[in-house]
């Protein structure tokens, strides 16, 4: 039997912090107990000590895949890199976004999108990975190559999370056009004219394919078990969709009353920890930290910035009188644990995964300082 003793720390559990000592046996928290201890052990020297965080929404694998407009790197390569920045940031489970149907500046072939599932699974199964890597499979429901994608990547690999985005301008995340112009202009640097024929065809596909393609993709996640996720929830209408198609999390609901009805009806609302950090939506919707104020918050995700999932949830903390730090650190750990139906980690409890991240705070930036999976240090 392998044990590890980490000891002096400030343990964060799911609604105190104690100053102790945290006994680890073949990769099994088996105890926590307050106190000073005269046992060996690793000294936290009075460092936080936290369950691993739990990340439902990683798009920065893309950004290793392509590191420049039409640029593929190997996805061996890239998943390693990723996995490495991942495990820094104090994530220990990681739910990889893959988007399945091309948008206008977004979206990979069917080939690519089996290589990059192909490659994580090898990664996973060759032990080099040092996070614990699943499957976010992001369903641009509109476009006419999503289903067929989807299919190829949930016969083959498994998948774990799916969700339903409706990018449509002027609707969701885009609901004023001149956001939807600007976002989409400033990518493809169209110019009006032919920023107007794209969202003539884009309303074309929606009113074509919205409907038939959502009740399709719905009972694809049913059939296999798959944990579904709706994106960009705006209004109660949406909301009410999501619920009766049984979706269990809300990613980025943009408006306070599509995130409290989700919240309410225990469709569990995810926000985006780079909106905590910089103060706001760069899409001018509404902003987590509110949505944090109104209790309304239950998941917070690193989006595209892997090291802000830790920064968001202390700041959460820091900034709000009535948030206490165990309570934001669950917005990372516990709920996104729970919402994914993962019910073996997220808390620092006897019987847990030793899924543990040792947190010091330097001038109110968290830095995760040492790093452990299932009991083996991989940071
Ligand atoms: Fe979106």
């Amino acid at each position: 039997m392998s044990e590890m003793i980490l000891k002096n720390a400030a343990v964060v559990l799911p609604d105190a912090i104690v100053t102790g000592t945290v006994v680890v046996k073949d990769g099994v928290i088996r105890e926590v107990a307050s106190g000073a201890t005269a046992v060996p052990g690793e000294d936290m020297g009075g460092d936080y000590l936290m369950p691993g965080l739990v990340e439902l929404h990683t798009d920065h694998l893309e950004s290793h895949l392509q590191p420049r407009p039409k640029v593929r790197w190997p996805a061996a390569s890239a998943i390693a890199a990723f996995d490495a920045q991942i495990a820094a940031s104090g994530i220990t489970t990681v739910f990889d976004c893959i988007r399945a149907g091309r948008d206008i500046d977004h979206g990979s072939s069917k080939n690519d999108v089996m290589e990059t599932l192909g490659a994580l699974k090898k990664a996973g199964s060759q032990g080099l990975l040092r996070a614990e890597h699943r499957v976010h499979v992001r369903c641009e429901v509109c476009v006419e190559d999503v289903i067929e994608i989807t299919e190829g990547a949930v016969s083959a690999y498994p998948v774990h999370l799916m969700s339903l985005m409706d990018h449509t301008p002027g609707a969701r995340q885009f609901r004023a056009m001149h956001l939807w112009r600007t976002y989409y202009g400033g990518k493809t640097g169209l110019p009006a004219e032919e920023l107007d024929k794209l969202i003539a065809r884009k309303l074309d596909q929606y009113n074509r394919n919205y409907a038939t393609h959502r009740k399709h993709l719905v009972a694809l996640a049913r059939a296999n078990g798959i944990v579904l996720a709706s994106h960009d929830d705006t209004t109660v209408e949406h909301v009410e969709e999501s619920i009766a198609d049984e979706v269990a999390i809300a990613e980025f609901p943009t408006t306070l009353e599509a995130a409290r009805r989700s919240h309410e009806a225990g469709v569990k609302v995810v926000m985006g920890a780079p909106n905590v950090v910089r103060g706001g939506s760069h899409s001018g919707n509404v902003a987590a930290e509110t949505l944090a104020r109104e209790g309304v918050l239950d998941v917070l995700s690193s989006d595209y910035v892997p090291a802000s999932l830790l920064v968001g949830a202390f700041e959460i903390a820091r900034r709000i009188d009535h948030i206490s730090l165990p309570e934001a650190i669950r917005t990372v750990t516990l709920n996104p644990a729970k919402a994914s139906g993962l019910d073996d980690r997220g808390e620092i409890a006897p019987g847990k995964r030793a899924d543990l991240v040792r947190v010091r705070v330097v001038d109110d930036l968290p830095i995760a300082r040492e790093v452990y999976r299932e009991g083996n240090r991989v940071v």
